[in-house]
């Protein structure tokens, strides 16, 4: 699973070298670089179909600047943090603290490439083991964001999880992303999760329906990804074109989905 990080990290950097960047993430970039040194990001070819997991990222980042502005004194729990400099780009104040969760592998090279912060903190564990919700604070507005994590996780372990959360905390936000039934099942045929020898483990079709796990997890709202009218502004004509012909597959525009919750 810490394979994925790669093609997302890719795609991040690419997208810094457009003329009009999506995301604009520099630390993508330099950490693409030190990682890769042979990366060449001339060599787009295919890997810029990534560029919709661009345009999840800054819809997380959207919505999570927000929910900070309006609650600065949040605790936010980044699960499945990869390598992503979601705290960099965001910078929160002071008041906020961050963690960012992912398997010790991936947390001792986040150590390597990005630089230590105040009131930043790296937790190396399995998300799903619950205990490493022991470190965080309490009675504070929290913010959990799960981007591109869900559907690595069985459905049981992710319903353990964000009903805990929801359980432990006193309110907050929940950003998510999910793929569909037919993306989880058809996920270990998929060319790119075989090359990194990993697949879904769970899919819904209606991913607004994850609010009746909880009675105090409410559905909000959905963020546009494949079909997004930012990625058909600003990404390369090839891509525009191959994302509108992807999007007349039936299944395939809602093929991943971003939503949020509050609770
Ligand atoms: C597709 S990558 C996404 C990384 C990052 N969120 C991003 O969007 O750039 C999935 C990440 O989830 C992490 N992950 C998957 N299952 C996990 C688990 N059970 N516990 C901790 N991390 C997990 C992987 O190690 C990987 O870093």
């Amino acid at each position: 699973m810490q394979k994925t990080l790669s093609p997302v990290l890719k795609a991040k950097a690419l997208d810094n070298r457009l003329p009009e960047p999506i995301l604009g993430d520099r630390y993508a970039e330099e950490t693409m670089r030190r990682l890769d040194p042979g990366y060449d990001h001339r060599r787009f070819g295919t890997s810029q179909l990534g560029l919709a997991a661009v345009v999840r990222a800054k819809a997380h980042d959207e919505w999570a600047r927000r929910f900070l502005s309006a609650h600065p004194d949040a605790v936010v729990l980044h699960l499945g943090c990869g390598l992503d400099a979601r705290m960099y780009r965001l910078d929160p104040p002071a008041t906020v603290d961050w963690f960012d969760v992912d398997y010790p592998s991936v947390i001792e090279l986040r150590r390597q490439f990005l630089p230590p912060r105040e009131h930043y903190t790296l937790i190396a564990s399995n998300v799903t083991n619950l205990t490493w919700l022991d470190q965080i604070p309490r009675n504070r507005p929290t913010l959990l964001i799960a981007e591109g994590l869900v559907p690595y996780l069985p459905e049981p372990a992710a319903r353990r999880l964000l009903t805990t959360v929801v359980d432990t905390f006193p309110g907050g936000q929940i950003q998510l992303d999910t793929v569909s039934v037919w993306a989880w099942r058809t996920s270990k045929w998929d060319p790119t999760l075989r090359k990194y020898g990993t697949q879904f483990h769970c899919g819904f079709d209606d991913p607004s329906a994850l609010a009746d796990w909880h009675p105090r997890l409410e559905y909000v709202d959905e963020a546009p990804m494949n079909d997004s009218p930012e990625l058909m502004a600003k990404a390369p004509a090839n891509v525009r074109r191959a994302y509108r012909l992807l999007n007349l597959l039936p299944g395939m525009k809602r093929s991943t989905r971003i939503v949020r919750f509050r609770f």
